[in-house]
C-alpha cells in the first residue's frame, strides 16, 4: 500500500502511459517481497504464511483458521501476525492503537518510505491511499461523511424497486431452454454492477468493460501477488483510472442525480481532487460490484449442498433475511483485512509491538466457537448468524453493508422463486483471490421455470 503523489499531479509521465522500472519497483516493494517472504514461511511450515501461499489453503481455509486460533487470541506469524478470534478481531479492528496499512506502514523499517514515492496516480488501486480503505483519521472521516450520505437506511429502501426490477430482468434473459448456465456471469455478477452503476450515474453500455477491469484490478487486495498478475492489475486499474476521469468530465458537464455528479461539483472544506475523487469514486464502484456477487455465488453454492436449508426457505420466505447473514457468516466474501499497530499495545493479553501488521481472519473470526454454536454447520436459522464480521468492524465497516444485505436478499429470492429446482450441474470453480471468496464460475441447470408476478 503507497501514498499518493499529494496534489493528484503526475510527476511521471502522465495518464496513461506506464514506465516500466517504477511498475517493477511498485510491484517489488508492495507484493514480491511479501511473496517471497510468506513463501519461504511457508517452507518453514508458519502456518499464517502458508494461508497466504498455498492454493490448497485457500480453497479450504477454515481448518487452519482453527488452528490459528488454537495458537492464541493474537498468533506471532514469522512474516506476519494474526488472529481467528472473534473478541481479537472486533477489538483489533475498534482499537486506536491500530491503523490501515497506509503508506505501506506495514512494510520493514527501510521500505517504509519508498511506497509514497512509487505511487502512480494514474494506476493506484483500493489499498492505495487515498482510498478510504488505506487512510486514517480525519482525511478518512472527510471521504467517508461524502459518501456514506447515500447509503443510509432510506437510501437503500429507496433502491429496492430497481434491484428487483434489475433482478427480473436478468432473469427473463436465463430462460435457455433448459441448458447449463453460469449463474455467476449471467447473474450474480451483472445485478450488482447494474445496481451501483446506476447509482454512480454509469452507462449501461459500460458494465461489461468495468466487469472485465474491476476482476482483473481485484487481485490487487491481496497481500503477495506474481509480477505478470500485477501487470495486468496494474493495466486495468489505469483503465478504469482514464475512464473515471473521462466519466467526471462528462457529468461535469451535464449533471445528473448520482453520487458522483455531487461529488464532482462540491466546494470549499468537501472539494475532492481529481485523485481523490477518481479514488472515492472507484472504490464504491469496485467495492459495489466484486463483493455482492462473492456472496449471491457463495449463497447458491452453499444452498445446493443443503436442501434440507432449501426446503426451510421455501417453506418460510421470511427467513430469507436470516439466510444472507448465514452465507456472510458462513462462506465471508471478504475473508480477511490487515492492521498495523502504531503503538506498542496489548490485545487480549499478547502484547504486540508498533509497526506489527496484523491480519484479522474476518472468514476465521465467524467460525469462533466461543461466539457461534457448532460453527462449521450452515443453519439458515441461526439465532446470532448476525453476529458475524464479514463487513468488518470499527471506522471502516463497511458502508455498503445495507445495500449488499439489500441485493442478496432480493437476488437469491428472485431466483428461486423463478427457478425453485435451480442445481448446480458441473465443478465449481472458485476465484483465484485470497481476500476476496467467490466462484468465477458455477455453472447450473434452471430447471422449471414459475411464471411470477
Ligand atoms: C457482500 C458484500 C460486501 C462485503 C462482504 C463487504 C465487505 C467489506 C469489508 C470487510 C470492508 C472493510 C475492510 C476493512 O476493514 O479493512 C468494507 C469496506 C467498504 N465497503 Fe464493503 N462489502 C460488501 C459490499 C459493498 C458494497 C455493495 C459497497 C458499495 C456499493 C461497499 C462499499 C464499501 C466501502 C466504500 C468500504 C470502505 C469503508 C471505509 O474504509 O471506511 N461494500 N466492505
Amino acid at each position: 500500500m503507497r501514498s499518493p503523489d499529494p496534489d493528484g499531479s503526475d510527476a511521471m509521465g502522465g495518464p496513461g502511459r506506464r514506465i516500466p522500472g517504477r511498475s517493477l519497483a511498485t510491484w517489488a516493494v508492495s507484493y514480491g517481497v511479501g511473496g517471497l517472504a510468506f513463501r519461504a514461511g511457508a517452507r518453514r511450515g508458519d502456518l499464517v504464511a502458508r494461508l497466504e501461499s498455498e492454493r490448497e489453503l485457500q480453497l479450504s481455509p477454515y481448518d487452519a483458521y482453527d488452528e490459528v486460533r488454537a495458537a492464541g487470541p493474537v498468533c506471532r506469524g514469522g512474516v506476519v501476525w494474526a488472529t481467528a478470534s472473534h473478541e481479537a478481531t472486533t477489538t483489533i479492528l475498534r482499537s486506536d492503537d491500530f491503523v490501515v496499512g497506509a503508506g505501506g506502514a506495514e512494510l520493514p523499517g527501510p521500505l517504509r518510505g519508498l511506497t509514497g514515492k512509487l505511487l502512480d496516480p494514474w494506476a493506484a488501486s483500493p489499498v492505495d491511499p487515498p482510498s478510504m480503505l488505506a487512510t486514517n483519521g480525519t482525511d478518512h472521516t472527510r471521504y467517508r461523511r461524502l459518501v456514506s450520505r447515500a447509503f443510509t437506511a432510506r437510501a437503500v429502501s429507496g433502491l429496492e424497486d430497481r434491484i428487483r426490477d434489475t433482478a427480473d430482468r436478468l432473469l427473463d434473459g436465463l430462460d435457455d431452454g433448459g441448458s447449463v448456465t453460469d449463474v455467476v456471469d449471467r447473474y450474480a455478477a451483472l445485478l450488482p454492477v447494474a445496481v451501483i452503476a446506476d447509482m454512480l450515474g454509469v452507462p449501461d453500455d459500460m458494465h461489461g468493460r468495468l466487469l472485465d477491469w474491476g476482476n482483473a484490478a481485484s487481485v490487487t487486495l491481496d497481500p503477495s501477488l506474481g509480477w505478470r498478475d500485477f501487470r495486468r492489475a496494474e493495466d486495468a486499474m489505469r483503465k478504469l483510472h482514464l475512464w473515471f476521469a473521462e466519466h467526471v468530465r462528462t457529468l461535469r458537464a451535464a449533471p445528473g442525480d448520482d453520487l458522483i455528479s455531487r461529488l464532482a461539483v462540491l466546494l470549499d472544506d468537501e472539494h475532492l481532487t481529481d485523485l481523490e475523487l477518481r479514488a472515492t469514486g472507484l472504490l464504491v464502484l469496485g467495492a459495489g460490484f466484486e463483493t455482492t456477487v462473492n456472496l449471491i455465488g457463495n449463497a447458491v453454492a452453499v444452498l445446493d449442498e443443503h436442501p434440507e436449508q432449501r426446503a426451510a426457505l421455501r417453506e418460510d420466505p421470511s427467513l430469507w433475511a436470516n439466510a444472507v447473514e448465514e452465507v456472510l457468516r458462513h462462506d465471508s466474501p471478504v475473508q480477511m483485512t490487515l492492521r498495523v499497530a502504531r503503538r506498542d499495545t496489548e490485545v487480549l493479553g499478547t502484547e504486540v509491538p508498533v509497526h506489527t501488521p496484523v491480519i484479522t481472519y474476518l472468514g476465521g473470526a465467524n467460525r469462533d466457537p466461543a461466539v457461534f454454536d457448532d460453527p462449521h454447520t450452515f443453519d439458515v436459522r441461526r439465532p446470532n448468524a448476525g453476529s458475524h464480521v464479514a463487513f468488518s468492524s470499527g471506522a471502516h465497516f463497511c458502508l455498503g453493508a445495507g445495500l449488499a444485505r439489500r441485493e442478496a436478499e432480493v437476488g437469491l429470492r428472485a431466483l428461486y422463486d423463478r427457478f425453485p429446482d435451480l442445481a448446480v450441474a458441473g465443478t465449481p470453480v472458485r476465484r483465484d483471490t485470497r481476500v476476496l471468496r467467490g466462484y468465477e464460475r458455477l455453472p447450473v441447470a434452471l430447471g422449471r421455470r414459475v411464471r411470477v408476478g
